[in-house]
């Protein structure tokens, strides 16, 4: 493979390459503040470091990675920031749509998109349909997710399909993620060490990283940096070494 050939690369073990990376994109705001500017700013810079990840992510050769954007818990911030987030994304979606749809690239969401501005809505929905049968990295967008609303939802839903009890394995088919393996490595950027109600059920055996770089800041190399620390990491669930 030409990236393993790439001296940048040389310390990542392509065999061993995590097969879904969750990232928690924290630090817009404290970013923009360190440098005298809106919040705002910092959340149209991340827009482009999160740009930046799945393409090097693909070119790495990661399968599946997911992107916490917006939380259940974040309609609780001003109005003005909340809709220059969705602002941004509907201009992301704008400028990328056609590059997605002509690409290998699978997209999809988890949360409950149907608050969010009804344009957004409909142009992510047709991502969606149009790249469904695509084969290349599977991206997976958290807008108006949270842990605790996806496990309530399931059970509702269990409920209603008449179900009296259920295993592991169908439990998981009633989540948003029942397309997709857990994620390997869950990545927080900015310091913070906890999971603000993201993934809680699919990262039980996840490794956890925490580096101290602000979301708009996290690019190509920090990727690499968070890769080559999971394969530094030793997997039991549960087992003994060896
Ligand atoms: C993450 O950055 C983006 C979203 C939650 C939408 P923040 O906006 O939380 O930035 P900080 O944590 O306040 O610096
Ligand atoms: C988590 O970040 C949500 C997203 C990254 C979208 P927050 O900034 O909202 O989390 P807390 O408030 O610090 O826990
Ligand atoms: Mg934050």
């Amino acid at each position: 493979m030409f990236f393993k050939k790439k001296k940048e690369n040389a310390n990542i073990d392509f065999d061993r390459l995590p097969k879904h990376i969750a990232f928690i994109m924290d630090g817009n705001g404290r970013w923009a503040k360190s440098r005298g500017q809106l919040r705002t700013y910092g959340h149209k810079v991340g827009a482009e470091a999160l740009g930046d990840i799945i393409k090097h992510a693909q070119k790495l050769g990661i399968k599946y990675v997911s992107f916490f954007a917006f939380s259940t818990e974040n309609w609780d911030r001003p109005k003005d920031e909340v809709d220059e987030i969705f602002r941004i994304l509907r201009e992301m979606i704008k400028q990328k749509k056609d590059s997605i749809i002509n690409s290998d690239m699978r997209l999809m969401t988890m949360g409950d998109i149907s608050r969010l501005p009804s344009d957004v809505v409909s142009e992510i929905n047709d991502v969606i349909e149009k790249t469904k049968d695509h084969k290349g990295i599977t991206v997976n967008i958290a807008l108006n997710y949270g842990s605790r609303i996806e496990i309530l939802r399931a059970i509702n839903n269990i409920i209603k399909d008449g179900l009296k009890e259920v295993d592991e394995k169908t439990f998981r088919k009633y989540l948003y993620t029942s397309m997709i393996p857990d994620p390997d490595l869950v990545i927080r950027t900015s310091g913070e060490q906890r999971l603000s109600n993201f993934l809680m059920f699919q990262s039980a055996y996840s490794e956890l990283y925490f580096p101290k770089t602000h979301w708009p800041d996290f690019r190509e190399k920090e990727l690499e940096k968070a890769i080559i620390e999971f394969q530094s990491r030793d997997r039991r669930f549960g087992k003994i070494k060896g």
